[in-house]
């Protein structure tokens, strides 16, 4: 080894040692006849002294030194003066008496630390040189600590780790495919897989019993802040079980998970919420239930009284935002431009204040009298000093902005903080989703997804009614995981390929491979998949999933650092009997 201990390792108790260190130096400080070098590695930093009355040609050579410069010290540890409280090592220096450059540095485009000078753009381009600065390289500590904690977990629990492919076929559903070209079988193209979705399956057809991976999945999708083309998930399934086995064997994942990494116990089971009541309460399938704040609805309490606007909509309902009567009018009319931002789409917000001495002051008062407006604050619940926001229009459209509403309320009013953790199972889902475009049910989780028993009956009579055997982990807001308890039974299978409008002919030639495998004896099974670098940038309170990955992608899916993805030449193209028909540029 270049050196005897890192440069995060020396104490108090290590004074008189002689040591050898190897490092990147951080920063250089001249001070009369001494000359500081903080030397950094991952572990640590460490002060490094030359003294110029005592070797002048060594310390001329530590002036010289650079940012990011890579040096060998040798040394004796020493008890500093001045000591520094804020990092562990502050107590101790090393008077160097040898120094070897292994490597210059050409001036780092930005500073390497925490507060660096560097914006996002010029710090991805570098990112190898932002991975060196504490916050992202803390990040990615935790990251492998999460993948270690969850492999030491599955392991004790029988959970076998298989690798399954990344060139696969092409299915429909879903995300959009990323596709790859075969040269050995011109015209023909493997898909990326969006999940390993269909191998678990299989592996539980091959009686593995439990499976997991952490695995790469690939999606082709408009990216958000949690959302990257490539990213990674915990993928899991289990043999012989029910929904209950699946949420109690990954609610003890996330104990696990919470308790060895993050050091924080849950009382009592997670709560479980049904998709419907996640859609009436608060608008959304992933409800934040780090503070109450439920939609109540008072659309029988407002018609009738000649407000055109409550009158014709056919739902009207609002939240009680606790103390917040003192709001200004200049505070109302930014949430009112809030909710009719085009993103979300009101057309207005109707509000009530309850002021302190009782009486009501809203909006609508021209349409209301205060007894009834009473009415309305008595269902909410409100009290004295509280401001209760109404938003109306078409149910689902609404609830959704609604939805908006509250989460912004929530972060105002400081109910969103980050080291609270509020996990909540949402069970229930809908197996079908009906879209008008294509006046089609689509499948809300995945194809292979059970019906609940109580409703395989309403299948053939009102499918858009029946639940699945679906459940989503969601902590604080975030969709952490989903899965599903699968049909197993062909019958059934081919019944649902049908229900999504594929022929018999479509269901074979995409599911074939599964549709047959499901002839030679498939268990029940189920399972479900989380989102792994969704939980690291929960546990690390990241604002962004990409903060977590070491090498991301941008919000156009580039790699600005490699610059991917790129052209490839004209020979690629041929190999591949691939041609070019881009739209004109303009
Ligand atoms: P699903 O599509 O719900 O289920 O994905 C599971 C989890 O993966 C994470 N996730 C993402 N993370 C970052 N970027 C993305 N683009 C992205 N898309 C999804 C989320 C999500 O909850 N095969 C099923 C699981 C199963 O049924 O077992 C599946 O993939 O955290």
């Amino acid at each position: 080894m270049l050196r005897s201990c890192t440069c995060g390792d020396l104490r108090i108790d290590n004074v008189s040692q002689n040591v050898t260190l190897a490092g990147w130096v951080q920063k250089t400080r001249k001070m009369g006849g001494m000359t500081f070098v903080d030397l950094r590695d991952r572990y640590g930093v460490t002060q490094l002294v030359f003294n110029n009355d005592v070797n002048e040609e060594l310390c001329e050579r530590a002036n010289k030194l650079g940012r990011e410069y890579v040096i060998q010290i040798k040394g004796i540890v020493s008890e500093r003066s001045n000591k520094n409280a804020n990092i562990p090592t502050g107590d101790i220096e090393i008077i160097v008496d040898e120094m070897n450059l292994l490597n210059s540095s050409a001036v780092p485009p930005f500073t390497i630390e925490d507060n660096t000078d560097g914006g996002d753009d010029i710090r991805m381009q570098y990112r190898y040189l932002d991975l060196r600065r504490n916050n992202v390289r803390s990040n990615m500590e935790l990251r492998h600590k999460i993948a270690f904690e969850t492999r030491r977990f599955l392991d004790a629990e029988n959970f076998l780790e298989v690798e399954t492919p990344i060139l696969i076929k092409s299915t429909p559903e879903g995300a959009r495919d990323f596709v790859v070209p075969s040269r050995m079988n011109p015209g023909e193209f493997y898909a990326l897989p969006q999940s390993p979705q269909l191998f678990k399956q299989l592996l539980m057809v091959s009686g593995f019993d439990r499976y997991f991976q952490i695995a790469k999945c690939f999606r082709d999708e408009d990216l958000r802040a949690d959302r990257q083309p490539e990213f990674t998930q915990i993928d899991c399934e289990m043999t012989f079980v029910e929904q209950e086995d699946v949420l109690n064997m990954f609610e003890k994942l996330m104990r696990h998970l919470f308790k060895y990494v993050k050091n924080v116990d849950f009382d009592g089971a997670f709560p479980r919420m049904t998709w419907e009541d996640a859609m009436n309460f608060y608008g959304s399938d992933k409800p934040d239930i780090r503070f109450d704040m439920k939609f109540v609805e008072i659309k029988d309490l407002t018609t009738g009284y000649n407000f055109p606007v409550f009158d014709s909509a056919d739902y009207v309902a609002g939240i009680c935002a606790t103390g917040c009567a003192s709001y200004t009018r200049k505070q109302i009319d930014q949430l009112t431009d809030f909710v009719k931002r085009p993103q979300i789409g009101a057309k207005g917000l109707v509000y009530v204040k309850y002021e302190q001495d009782g009486s009501v002051k809203s909006s609508v008062d021209k349409f209301y009298a205060p007894e009834v407006i009473k009415g309305w604050l008595e269902r909410f619940d409100a009290k004295p000093g509280d401001l209760v926001l109404i938003l109306c229009g078409e149910k689902r459209k609404t609830q959704k902005q609604l939805c908006e509403l509250r989460l912004e309320m929530g972060s105002k009013m400081g109910l969103r903080d980050k080291d609270t953790f509020a996990p909540l199972w949402v069970i229930d889902f809908p197996l079908f989703e009906w879209d008008e475009d294509s006046q089609r049910f689509y499948a809300m989780h995945h194809p292979f997804t059970m019906p609940n028993p109580d409703d395989i009956s309403l299948l053939d009579t009102d499918p858009g009614s029946v639940r699945a055997w679906a459940y989503d982990m969601v902590i604080n807001g975030v969709e952490l995981g989903g899965g599903s308890i699968r049909i197993h039974d062909g019958a059934l299978q081919k019944r649902m390929f049908q229900l999504l409008g594929f022929s018999d002919e479509q269901a074979q030639d995409q599911f074939g491979f599964l549709m047959d495998a499901f002839k030679y004896g498939a268990p029940p099974h189920g399972g479900l998949a989380f989102g792994l670098d969704r939980l690291v940038s929960m546990f690390a309170g990241l604002d962004t999933i990409r903060d977590c990955i070491a090498f991301p992608k941008n919000n156009s899916g580039r790699d600005v650092m490699n610059d991917a993805p790129s052209k490839i030449d004209d020979a690629q193209l041929k190999e591949l009997f691939l041609e070019l028909n881009l739209p004109a540029q303009d």
